[in-house]
């Protein structure tokens, strides 16, 4: 099989794709021949990420708005189906990780906030692709988790229950929507983007040197997970989450986890982490 065009013809549906993950992931999909519609919402964002995607020579278009608002996330739908005609593929990867600090200080609103946008909204995306194309056509989802969901940690309870729910959301869709579309999860460690740049700028070093695979993640080691998941290549895959954390999970057995204090559960799993 030509990986390379591993997703000719198909048109997909990334959150938050004017930078980090999203933004690689966008790219993985399109330089492996897909159609792509991206969203985020700073529309120059929106912009810059179609001009980068169009540069590679892929076919693209855009949306400004928040996944928090179900009117945007029809638009989504509506705009890839008017566009391209079809809809394979959705990477739900747009989260906040707000509100940040303990639960007993937490906004109910922004607690909410943090559930719309981190749970319901890839509810709501799927729902939509489902109704306008997938239901009879087939397709694949990806819902970007995070490694941290498995723990416990301190000020992250909102982010960390929020993605946990995800994962749960990911093993019940699979359930429900096979054999037509499958639909996992990826659950990355510690990335270099904006989103964790206050974790990694503080303790990226420390933390690298207590890894397995010695270095923190880079967006694109996170979307050619996303880009094999949504591929013909794991057909028989669905319900499953795939970790991309450079050995997070096994680190405690490694040479250089055990010396580094930073990577003792739940201590540099701050938000976005
Ligand atoms: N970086 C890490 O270490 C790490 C680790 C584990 C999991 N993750 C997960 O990876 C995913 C991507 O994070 P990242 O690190 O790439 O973050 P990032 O670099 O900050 O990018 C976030 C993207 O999402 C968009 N976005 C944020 N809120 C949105 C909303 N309400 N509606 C629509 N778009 C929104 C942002 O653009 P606008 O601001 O213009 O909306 C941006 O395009 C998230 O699900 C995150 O939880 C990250």
């Amino acid at each position: 099989m030509d990986t390379q065009r591993s997703l000719a013809g198909r048109v997909a549906v990334v959150t938050g794709a004017s930078r980090g993950i999203g933004h690689a992931v966008a790219v993985a999909l399109a330089e492996a021949g897909a159609r792509v519609c991206v969203t985020a919402r700073d529309p120059e964002g929106v912009r810059g990420s179609v001009d980068a995607l169009r540069a590679l020579g892929a076919e693209a278009t855009g949306l400004a708005g928040s996944v928090a608002d179900p009117a945007h996330l029809r638009e989504v739908t509506e705009r890839a189906m008017d566009a391209f005609g079809r809809l394979d593929i959705v990477v739900n990867n747009a989260a906040t990780n707000q509100p940040y600090g303990p639960l007993m200080e937490a906004d109910p609103d922004d607690w909410r906030e943090a559930f719309t946008v981190n749970v319901e909204a890839a509810l709501r995306l799927v729902q939509y692709a489902w109704r306008a194309w997938m239901s009879e056509h087939g397709g694949a989802v990806v819902n970007v988790c995070t490694e941290g969901a498995a723990h416990v940690g301190r000020n992250l309870g909102a982010y960390c229950t929020s993605k946990a729910a995800l994962l749960h959301l990911t093993q019940q869709l699979a359930g429900e929507l096979g054999p037509l579309v499958r639909v996992n999860s990826v659950s990355p460690g510690l990335v270099r983007t904006e989103m964790a740049r206050f974790v990694w700028e503080r303790a990226g070093e420390s933390v690298a040197a207590g890894l397995p695979l010695g270095r923190i993640g880079r967006p694109e080691d996170v979307a050619s997970a996303v880009r094999w998941l949504v591929s013909d290549e794991a057909s028989w895959v669905t319900g499953t989450d795939l970790l991309v954390d450079g050995g997070t999970r096994v680190r405690a057995a490694s040479p250089g986890g055990a010396a580094h204090a930073v990577h003792r559960p739940g201590s540099y799993h701050l938000p976005g982490a």
